[in-house]
């Protein structure tokens, strides 16, 4: 049990009902977090870029009760859904220590996300940042703790991680680090800011081509487990923390092509593991290597910095910087919306983080 970050009792006197909300973005690993023991805790470190147009907006509405239990309604998309509830449940349940207050409350959570769930797009990670911001906002509402605004984050962070591990890089803007590395203080049980970026990665581009929206054949908890049997592990989680570490210099220094060798090489790293799990498993579709091999043709013929990166799934995130967008437009529009589904495309960019909102853009209710 993580002491510093153990929750309040309710207060008396309080408000007896209200609501609040977070919008809180997806993140995108460059280098991924493929392997993970014990409660949650990262094999290697990792490291991701905020996004700003793939984001969760979550209100959750309270009144008090006295039952004396967790008692919640979860609805998704405007819809009520069993299967996230149980999650959702099951995940408050296990941790309750650090939000006891909650026993008090009866929540109605309401969730949409800007995004197809399940794509590829790490849905867990906004979801459960934003969820994590709302008890933290309740938190301090109905209960007698302050934080500090970093320290606020800090929990968000840790209870984003219990929730879904790359959730914990999602509640900071630009970039985050998450996992133990001599090189630089980070931790294993929360993620924290990555300060020191050069100023061509604030202003990056990942546009996600949506190569296919199903629900992915193996979900990225199972794939993790995997790699307990995986016989390249511990070969992998040493060259994982030997490309953080390349990575940090090269985020600091600006070098964009060093960047895009390491996304790329990370991109198809991942993929290889799953392919060679056992059992083994292919989540990229036809249409994915199609788009990789038009990447490297395009930035062969035209010497321009475009790469790619992936998450689990057959959806590609095109990664370049804004100077190029002009460039890079026309490609997308020419050459690669053909390999889309529906021609879909969300165009992303490095964001500036979570947001406490009231008013919800993407209400479905
Ligand atoms: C490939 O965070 O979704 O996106 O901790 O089991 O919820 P759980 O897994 P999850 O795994 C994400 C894996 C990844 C790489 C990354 O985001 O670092």
């Amino acid at each position: 049990m993580a002491v510093d970050f153990l929750g309040k009792d309710i207060v008396a006197g309080g408000p007896n009902q209200g609501s609040v909300g977070w919008r809180s973005p997806s993140n995108i690993a460059i280098i991924k977090y493929w392997g993970k023991y014990g409660n949650q805790l990262p094999q290697n470190p990792s490291l991701s870029f905020t996004l700003s147009q793939a984001y969760t907006e979550t209100r959750v509405d309270y009144k008090r009760t006295d039952q004396n239990d967790i008692s919640i309604d979860f609805l998704f998309e405007g819809k009520s859904n069993k299967n996230f509830e149980n999650r959702i449940e099951a995940f408050l349940k296990k941790n309750i220590a650090y939000f006891p207050f909650i026993t008090s409350l009866h929540l109605k959570i309401e969730s949409s996300n800007s995004f197809p769930h399940s794509s590829g797009i790490a849905s867990s990670a906004s979801s459960m940042s934003a969820l994590c911001l709302c008890l933290m906002t309740l938190e301090q509402k109905l209960t007698e703790s302050t934080y500090s605004p970093s320290t606020l984050l800090k929990k968000a962070s840790f209870l984003s991680r219990l929730a879904s591990g790359s959730a914990s890089r999602s509640v900071y803007p630009i970039s985050a680090i998450w996992g133990q590395h001599h090189a630089v203080n980070s931790h294993n049980e929360y993620a924290t800011p990555f300060a020191k970026m050069h100023s061509v990665f604030k202003t990056f581009h990942d546009d996600i081509l949506i190569v296919s929206k199903e629900e992915k054949k193996v979900s990225s908890t199972a794939g993790h487990a995997l790699m307990e049997g995986n016989p390249f592990a511990k070969a992998r989680y040493a060259q994982a923390n030997e490309r953080f570490e390349s990575l940090l210099e090269i985020l600091e220094s600006g070098d964009v092509e060093a960047f895009g060798k390491i996304a790329e090489d990370e991109a198809l790293t991942l993929h290889a593991l799953m392919m060679c799990s056992d059992p083994s498993y292919v989540l990229m579709e036809p249409n994915t290597l199609s788009i990789i091999n038009e990447i490297r043709a395009f930035r062969e013929d035209h010497k321009l910095p475009v790469y790619f990166t992936l998450d689990a799934g057959p959806n590609i995130h095109l990664l370049y910087p804004d100077s190029i967008q002009n460039e890079v437009d026309p490609f997308i529009k020419e050459v690669l919306l053909r390999y889309c589904d529906n021609q879909k495309v969300i165009k992303d960019h490095v964001g500036s983080g979570p947001q406490e909102i009231s008013t919800f853009t993407l209400d479905k209710s």
